[in-house]
């Protein structure tokens, strides 16, 4: 983070204290209607053309250490093997048989020189290319090389590894825009796989990502945790294309210092924002992410059904050397899935209130603008053909979608 964004995010948190009112020229945000939550030909579009055309994160590295090393991805149906190459690329493949659709692997994990399908023997190298078929005389006009695992796109900022069921999606990079700008003074490329978690709660997916894209509830669910240091009437807000967004909360005591990550080893280039303050990025659509020079996690937001989704939790630390992780990680993990709970507490009965009469849409404040902000971009990215009037949200906040490294306002309307 250069000298500039850093000073304007210490002038948007003084900005935020100072004010009495909503921040000078901004927009009643229109209730965001109710339908989006709950009608199943909404969720479908969402599905097709936002989440298999969005770039979604898929594993770490370290779940693949070694040439053939692969791991079995999954999270939003289609079931894809991600493989480490010869070169120390990563490709990523459906897990599909050509023959009959036979899968490859079962296990989450693990290590092949081959691929061989279980079903009939087929065999393919871990660039996917089909090698050898059994009995090959018993097809005529047979042609190998028209029968590759088809591939899906793949690829990795730092030791995060992407996928995109999208072919002619952009690079990830220029899809990450600010974000990977910022993120680098993590050192991605050498952040540790810690932790990871998982939970099933009864909601639509965007129930429970919206509950962690505001501070606004800091003093009713978090009162005995998170309130307690941070100081929400201080979060400055930047929207940022593509629908990624960056909060900053500053600690309710400057010097505040959390005793929960005493002694672990900290990235020595993360800079004075992210190390005073509470930082959190929404890298759209679905990774909630905030970073300190002791590691993070990736909250993220997996749809089921119409009513249910999946909540994982992947922790990364900075590289603790050899031997086991140290033991102040368990407490770490501990404290935060305690504020986990009192974040979803709720999800179940908010999705029944959305599938009620009694639902007349979601009321924003400027403060939850960045939940309006996610579900604007989703409707660019579902378009206007087949979006119904009354599901849809009004795109009114293109004049505050900025990017801090081109300062410029750069939204794209549909
Ligand atoms: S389905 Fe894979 S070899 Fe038949
Ligand atoms: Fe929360």
């Amino acid at each position: 983070m250069d000298a500039k964004v850093t000073q304007s995010i210490k002038d948007g948190m003084a900005y935020e204290r100072a004010r009495t009112g909503p921040p000078e020229g901004f927009p009643a945000l229109p209730p965001v209607p109710g339908r989006r939550y709950v009608d199943p030909s909404f969720n479908r579009l969402e599905f097709e053309r936002m989440w298999k055309r969005s770039w979604v994160y898929a594993c770490h590295l370290d779940e693949i250490p070694e040439p053939g090393s692969y791991y079995l991805w999954d999270r939003l149906g289609s079931a894809i093997l991600i493989v480490r190459g010869e070169d120390d690329g990563v490709c990523a493949f459906y897990n599909t048989c050509r023959h009959r659709g036979g899968p490859l692997v079962k296990d989450r994990q693990g290590r092949r020189k081959l691929f061989v399908c279980g079903y009939h023997g087929w065999s393919y190298d871990r660039e996917g290319n089909l090698i050898a078929v059994r009995d090959e005389r018993d097809f005529p006009d047979f042609d190998r090389s028209c029968l590759k695992l088809i591939s899906v796109k793949c690829e990795t900022f730092g030791n995060w590894v992407f996928v995109n069921f999208d072919d002619q999606a952009g690079s990830l990079k220029d899809y990450l825009g600010p974000v990977a700008q910022e993120m680098t003074e993590f050192q991605p490329d050498k952040i540790r796989l810690a932790h990871k978690a998982e939970w099933d709660v009864d909601c639509n997916v965007k129930v429970l990502l919206d509950a962690f894209l505001e501070t606004y509830h800091l003093k009713s669910i978090h009162q005995q945790t998170v309130d307690r240091f941070l100081d929400h009437l201080g979060t400055t807000i930047e929207l940022w294309p593509n629908g990624h967004s960056r909060m900053v909360t500053p600690n309710r005591r400057p010097e505040w210092k959390d005793p929960g990550v005493a002694g672990l080893p900290e990235i020595a280039t993360v800079g004075e924002i992210a190390r005073d303050n509470n930082v959190s990025y929404n890298i759209y659509p679905n990774i909630v992410c905030p970073p300190a020079p002791t590691g993070m996690p990736f909250i993220l937001f997996w749809p089921k059904t119409d009513n249910t989704m999946l909540l994982e939790c992947i922790w990364f630390s900075p590289d603790w050397g050899a031997g086991p992780l140290p033991d102040v990680w368990d407490t770490r993990v501990g404290n935060f899935e305690r504020i986990i709970a009192e974040d979803t507490q709720f999800a179940p009965q908010i999705q029944q209130s959305v599938e009620s009469d009694g639902f007349r849409g979601i009321h924003l404040s400027c403060q939850e603008r960045r939940i309006y902000h996610w579900h604007e971009e989703l409707d660019r990215r579902i378009g206007r053909e087949g979006l119904p009037e009354s599901a849809a949200v009004e795109q009114i906040l293109g004049p505050f979608v900025t990017d801090p490294y081109e300062s410029a306002c750069v939204h794209d309307q549909v």
